[in-house]
């Protein structure tokens, strides 16, 4: 498949409007911007066209799209009926990053909601999408706009990396402004329960709506090692492995100190063994070698700008923004994954971040893209602690 892509830059064009219409009223796909990352969107209504989402993207079909809507009107289509407290949600802070799951109504395909009986609606903000939204006779769904299990995009160049070749139209709007996907918080019981967390933390939802509970398998006790008490997340494709860079990727908790030192020795133990391991005649663990040598492993390092330096400089060391700043980090986190992928490191060590507020979506997003992978930096002594 040939793929349109579309710079769109300051006003949103009808010209641009009605090239996105045609693609979509045939049933193609058409990746867009929004204000949390970039959307796969295709007809809501239109199962073939959902049917060639999952195929797109490589993902699996049991994994619900979010129907994104430009007005409340388009809401009458999709649910059952509106809780008072998803009314107040919506009124709070849509248009935005917030996605709601409401029962839903029979004109939505199953092919869209995986089978659920429920759907999530979100209202984007941003200026494009919201105008591509208003000037549509029907919803779009659209999961994030990246290959099954990567990072998200959050820049037209990733999303053209992922999917030239597998959908009719890129809408290049530049970077996002948030760079984490939607809050999903599911309203079809009398207390809202968070599903996904995002740019909209659980102290905002609460202070519109009182008391909300929280999907106990996308607290951090249940993300980390998957060793504790395995829960089934509510929002299925919270179960994957995600946002996932090539290489392996370990968290380390604790101080700047431990962190760093934890790391580079860590470090030059894996430097001075792959050198080892590329001189002619050694013995790798009592064998000789075969074969193409293996050359020395090249490791990356996932940082702060207030940290940087702090590594060594054999390192591919790579910021993800000011700790000073939470919402530079959640705007640069995917970005850095994929630039960790282009620098084709072998592995990552990442340092940790305080989960207040946005600071919960960063590490929710960083703990899944690890497996679950987060060591306590102070607590390693020697290289058995790693394994
Ligand atoms: O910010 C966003 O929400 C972006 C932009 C493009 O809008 N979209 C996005 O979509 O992140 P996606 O497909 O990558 O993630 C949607 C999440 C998945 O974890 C899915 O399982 C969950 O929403 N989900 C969708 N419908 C659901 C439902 N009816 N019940 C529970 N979870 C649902
Ligand atoms: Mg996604």
């Amino acid at each position: 498949m040939e793929t349109r892509i579309l710079k769109t830059t300051g006003e949103t064009l009808v010209s641009d409007l009605i090239v996105v219409r045609e693609i979509l009223e045939k049933g193609g796909l058409v990746a867009f911007p929004t204000e949390t990352v970039y959307g796969l969107g295709g007809n809501a209504f239109d199962p073939e066209a959902s049917r060639k989402i999952y195929a797109a993207k490589g993902r699996p079909s049991d994994n619900p799209l979010i129907v994104h809507i430009g007005d409340e009107s388009a809401l009458f289509d999709l649910v059952k009926e509106i809780p008072a407290k998803a009314r107040l949600l919506m009124d709070a802070f849509w248009p935005g990053p917030l996605t709601i799951i409401l029962n839903k109504n029979g004109r939505v395909p199953d092919e869209t909601t995986g089978g659920l009986s429920t759907v999530a609606v979100r209202m984007p903000s941003h200026p494009f999408a919201n105008a591509m939204l208003k000037a549509l006779p029907f919803p779009v769904a659209a999961p994030s706009a990246n290959r099954s299990g990567r990072p998200s995009t959050t820049k037209a160049s990733h999303v053209i990396e992922d999917l030239t070749g597998r959908v009719d139209l890129i809408i290049d709007g530049g970077d996002v402004p948030i760079g984490v996907e939607s809050t999903i918080v599911d309203c079809t019981e009398q207390i809202p329960v968070l599903l996904r967390p995002g740019f909209i933390t659980l102290s905002d939802l609460e202070a519109v709506v009182g008391t909300v509970r929280t999907d106990p398998a996308i607290k951090r006790e249940n993300l980390i090692n998957h060793t504790v008490g395995i829960e089934k997340p509510r929002a299925p494709g919270m179960k994957y492995r995600h946002y996932a860079p090539k290489a392996k990727l370990l968290i380390l908790n604790g101080s700047a100190e431990n962190v760093s030192s934890a790391i580079n020795s860590r470090i030059a133990a894996l430097l001075r063994d792959g050198a080892e391991k590329q001189m002619p005649g050694v013995e790798a663990s009592g064998e000789k070698q075969d074969g193409p040598e293996k050359p020395p492993v090249k490791i990356g390092v996932l940082s702060c700008d207030e940290n940087r330096s702090l590594y060594d400089e054999r390192a591919v060391v790579l910021s993800a923004g000011s700790r000073k700043d939470a919402e530079s980090i959640a705007h640069n986190l995917f970005s850095v994954l994929r630039q960790f992928d282009d620098s084709e490191v072998d592995l990552i060590f990442s340092e940790d971040f305080t989960e207040i507020d946005i600071g919960t979506a960063i590490m929710n997003r960083l703990l899944k893209a690890a497996g679950g992978a987060i060591k306590e930096a102070k607590e390693i002594q020697n290289d058995s602690d790693w394994m």
